[in-house]
């Protein structure tokens, strides 16, 4: 079978960079990407590049290429399902803020959507494909509606959930070191399986191509990020243990990293991480294990988590006991908001948790970033609910100016490894400062030695 039309359902992080690249490998194939947000949408289809929705190095030049040609973004999202023959669902799955599964379980009230309009709006029978990432055996639940409510079509459903991490977005979906599809073992399934996989393979090499049953593919999905995220924690705890022993983290990570079984990425110590999906994806992981009664292997990855938030509250507590015990009124900078570099994205992001504890200590915040604006800085702060908007706004100050941001602070808290902020004149900065001024490295990215130098009194993660 040779798919000609595909449409996703979702705009975001994952809809968006992916959907671009299958448009632009695959120049015989139209792609259409939809979304309920207009704004989402109208951003996707400005003619001015710089102001896609989604900030990913390279994107741009992509989007260049494909949109007009095979690539489309609207909002008409019944018009797209009904004209292609492959849907991918790429909607946000986020952790639940209401009712059974609180705080744990994912949200699939917008896949759930999805999946309804998919039986509304069919005319002929489809291929379905989770694109999104979900709790094993969802893909049970979305066959169930599209049977009892799709008039009588045949809809095949797989299940390929997407590696990307954001900041690479582009290069890891032109040379991905694996994509992942299950499907049903029957001929229909083979055929569909067969289809996705087809299209894959206009650039991806075969054998990086894995094909599975749904439940192996959507449980490896979780199962992936719990296993990243858990180095991250795992060398955040020994960043704790170094700072007491004199040990360094980094000569403890490459140590460790260079034994071909443990492998060097991965290892870094920071502020904790964020993003949209880590915390999402382990709580949600612990839910489907602690609604088995498998408690203790629910335990284990919970772990992941707790220590993730003990090494941001750790931040936060360092700073405090450094200036006196007390940032009541200090002026106090943070370079970087978002959860890492190369991205606009701050879901999640350690930023937030650290600024928020500040603030309950009553310290005045001025955040520069490259690439987030002023009203995400508030809407993440308000979202947390612990003060008012008002009170947000009025500790905390947005400068776009990395130097004026820097002027008369107590210190300087790095939050995102973002490159910019190793190329500044610290010298300046220093002298623009109040003092003791102290500098905060929550990204071991500048040199304890050069800063030393210069005067800051130097914090780092993880170093003696
Ligand atoms: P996102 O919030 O950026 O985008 C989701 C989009 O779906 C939103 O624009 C929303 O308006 C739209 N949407 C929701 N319901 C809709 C509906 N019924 N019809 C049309 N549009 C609808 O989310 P994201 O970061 O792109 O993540 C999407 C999924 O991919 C999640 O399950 C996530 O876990 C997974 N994922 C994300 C990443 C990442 O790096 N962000 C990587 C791999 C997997
Ligand atoms: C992560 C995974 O890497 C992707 O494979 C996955 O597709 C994606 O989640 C997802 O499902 O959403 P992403 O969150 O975009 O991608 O970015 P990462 O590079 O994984 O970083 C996550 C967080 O961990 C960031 O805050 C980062 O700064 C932090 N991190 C990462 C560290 O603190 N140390 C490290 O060594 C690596």
């Amino acid at each position: 079978m040779k798919v000609t039309k595909i449409c996703c359902i979702g705009a975001g992080y994952v809809g968006g960079p992916t959907m671009s690249v299958i448009a632009q490998k695959c120049p015989d194939i139209k792609v259409t990407v939809v979304d309920i947000n207009q704004t989402r949408i109208d951003a996707w289809n400005d003619p001015d590049l710089s102001n896609l929705p989604v900030y990913e190095p390279g994107l741009d030049k992509v989007v260049a290429e494909a949109r007009g040609r095979n690539l489309f973004f609207s909002t008409d999202v019944i018009k797209a399902i009904e004209e292609s023959e492959m849907i991918f669902i790429s909607v946000n799955t986020p952790t639940k803020t209401y009712g059974e599964g609180k705080g744990m379980a994912a949200d699939l009230k917008w896949v759930e959507l999805c999946a309804r309009q998919i039986a509304t709006a069919s005319k002929e029978d489809k291929i379905v494909v989770e694109k999104s990432t979900l709790p094993v055996r969802t893909a049970q639940a979305v066959k169930d509606i599209l049977v009892n409510t799709g008039n009588g079509l045949k809809f095949q459903i797989l299940s390929n959930p997407e590696f990307l991490a954001e900041g690479t977005a582009i290069e890891d979906l032109e040379s991905p070191d694996r994509v992942l599809i299950g499907g049903d073992d029957t001929p229909e399934g083979k055929i569909a399986i067969q289809a996705l996989v087809d299209i894959y393979a206009r650039w991806v090499p075969k054998d990086r191509i894995l094909t599975t049953n749904v439940w192996s593919s959507e449980l490896s999905k979780l199962t992936a990020n719990a296993f990243l995220a858990q180095r991250v924690s795992s060398i955040n705890a020994l960043s704790e243990l170094c700072e007491v022993t004199g040990a360094d983290v980094s000569e403890v990570a490459k140590a460790i990293g260079t034994d071909s079984r443990i492998g060097s990425k991965f290892l870094k110590a920071s502020v904790g991480f964020g993003g949209s999906c880590f915390q999402k994806d382990i709580l949600n992981m612990v839910y489907i294990c602690r609604s088995y009664q498998l408690n203790e292997v629910a335990d284990y990855w919970e772990q992941v988590i707790k220590m993730n938030d003990h090494q941001k509250a750790r931040f936060a507590k360092k700073i405090i006991k450094s200036l006196y015990n007390t940032v009541s009124g200090k002026k106090i900078t943070f370079l970087g908001w978002a959860f890492k570099k190369d991205t606009n994205d701050t879901r999640e992001s350690a930023a937030i948790y650290v600024a928020d504890h500040l603030l309950s200590e009553q310290a005045k915040i001025c955040v520069y970033d490259p690439k987030v604006n002023q009203e995400k800085v508030y809407a993440d702060l308000e979202y947390l609910n612990t003060r008012s908007s008002d009170e947000n706004r009025r500790h905390v100050k947005v400068m776009n100016d990395p130097y004026e941001a820097c002027k008369d602070s107590h210190a300087i808290a790095i939050l995102t490894e973002w490159d910019e902020f190793k190329t500044y004149d610290w010298e300046k900065i220093y002298q623009n400062m109040l003092k003791p001024a102290t500098l905060f490295d929550g990204r071991n990215i500048l040199s304890k030695e050069e800063m030393t130098k210069i005067g800051f009194r130097f914090y780092a993660i993880g170093k003696p």
